[in-house]
């Protein structure tokens, strides 16, 4: 069973959040914790993904969005993604920015985020305004036979 669990600023993050981060990016908490809102997603009660957002200078921002190596290709990262949009959207969020490895840069501008840094820079700077985050599952959806498109 996938689930999803929100940590708010300042919150213990050891059992949940830091296994994900450590073992993705080698880092570990930091002060940004103390102002950043952590999504966890588990996988049959295990922690295999997460990412965290922030409030800085009039946008929202995005980072640490990682999933555990052999827990990917499973949508887990998409769902702590979308996670952290909604969160912006539902703050009313005017923009939203990350930073991208380049090799990352496709799944971020599959929910609307586009490079906003100049060619050949690493990482690179995505933005996407709040009027134009869209979550509507259905539309990346493949399926053909899908009840949802009668
Ligand atoms: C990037 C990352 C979070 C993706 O997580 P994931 O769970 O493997 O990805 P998902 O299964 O949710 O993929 C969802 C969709 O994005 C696509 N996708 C995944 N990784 C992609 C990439 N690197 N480039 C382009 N598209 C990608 C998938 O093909 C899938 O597409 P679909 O909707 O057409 O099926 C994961 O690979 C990761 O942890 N990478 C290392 C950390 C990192 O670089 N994070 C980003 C910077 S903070």
């Amino acid at each position: 069973m996938v689930q999803g669990k929100w940590f708010e600023p300042g919150q213990p993050l050891e059992d949940a959040v830091l296994p994900v981060r450590r073992s993705v990016f080698g880092r570990e908490r930091d002060s940004l914790d103390d102002e950043s809102w952590n999504a966890c997603v588990y996988l049959d009660g295990r922690p295999v993904a997460a990412g965290r957002i922030w409030w800085k200078e009039d946008a929202f921002w995005l980072g640490d969005i990682g999933v555990l190596e052999e827990c990917r290709n499973q949508r887990l990262g998409d769902l702590v993604l979308r996670l952290l949009l909604f969160k912006a959207q539902s703050h009313a969020a005017r923009e939203v920015r990350l930073f991208s490895p380049p090799d990352t840069v496709g799944f971020f501008s599959r929910l609307g985020l586009e490079a906003v840094s100049p060619a050949g820079t690493d990482p690179i700077e995505m933005a996407v305004a709040g009027s134009a985050i869209d979550l509507d599952t259905c539309k990346s959806c493949r399926k053909t036979n899908c009840p949802n498109r009668r």
